[in-house]
């Protein structure tokens, strides 16, 4: 394992300081591993593999070589591990964009584009020393042959590879959304969460859809309305009726 330490001082918090790895386990647990009250907010654990990626809901993040996968740090205002990976959703479709996909979010935060999956975020609040710490996980199919992901994988995923047919070098694209995220993080920390929560629903492609939501206590169907100032998604279901879903795994239908 070889680690190389990038300095970027022009940036406010976020991407500061960058540790990239060749390999890790996976950058989460990486930065988990090490958290202690002096590693800098913002920091930024970025590698080229990972051979234990993780996924939402336990789930495997597949993480080949020519994929981007990073994590970030944040020490936010209050237990906001979830709404910031809402939030940061933001910055990763303004980067997806930039570099020529017209990406949106599927409820909570998956980057898609066609109904087809390019990105996905993993964010977990962790107590360290009565210290509330947020780790944002971010994977981005950049330069990834889809066909060579696991085959449950593969036919809902993209990758800008597919997509732009142009190579586009992950430190560019993790230099263009740390500039956007570093901004979107100041944003959080000076407005009201109810402000940043409209930008989100206005890119959030599950509101409008007809959807089956996989929860904890079985599958909704409805279509999808709204998300709440809180974050969650509100779908009406078949009967009518408006369902808070705080968790869950949203299928947009056709
Ligand atoms: C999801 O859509 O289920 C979330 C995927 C998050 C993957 C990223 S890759 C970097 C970071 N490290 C991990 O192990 N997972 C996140």
């Amino acid at each position: 394992m070889t680690l190389t330490e990038i300095d970027a001082p022009h940036r406010a918090v976020v991407g500061r300081k960058i540790w990239h790895y060749d390999v890790v386990e996976s950058t989460n647990d990486t930065l988990k591993e090490t958290l202690a009250p002096e590693l800098p907010e913002g920091l930024v654990v970025w590698a080229d593999r990972q051979a234990a990626g993780r996924g939402r809901h336990g789930r495997a993040w597949a993480s080949p070589a020519g994929g981007l996968y990073f994590s970030i740090l944040l020490r936010p205002k209050a237990a906001h591990a979830q709404l910031l990976g809402l939030f940061l959703g933001l910055p990763l479709v303004q980067a997806l964009r930039h570099f020529g996909v017209l990406a949106g979010l599927k409820w909570p935060n998956d980057a898609v584009y066609q109904e087809r999956k390019i990105a996905g975020i993993l964010s977990e609040g962790v107590y360290r020393s009565e210290v509330y710490h947020v780790i944002v996980g971010i994977g981005v199919n950049t330069n990834v042959d889809v066909d060579r992901l696991p085959p449950d994988v593969r036919e809902h995923a993209t990758s800008l590879k597919r997509e732009v047919r142009m190579y586009v070098a992950n430190e560019e694209f993790l230099d263009y959304f740390l500039g956007k995220a570093d901004e979107l993080y100041s944003r959080y920390l000076n407005t009201p969460v109810p402000i940043l929560m409209k930008d989100y629903r206005g890119q959030c492609l599950t509101i409008g859809r007809r959807v089956a939501v996989e929860t904890p206590k079985g599958t909704i169907t409805g279509r999808g309305y709204d998300i709440t100032a809180e974050g969650a998604l509100v779908v009406v279901d078949e009967g009518g009726a408006k369902r808070e879903i705080v968790d869950g795994t949203v299928q947009h239908l056709a």
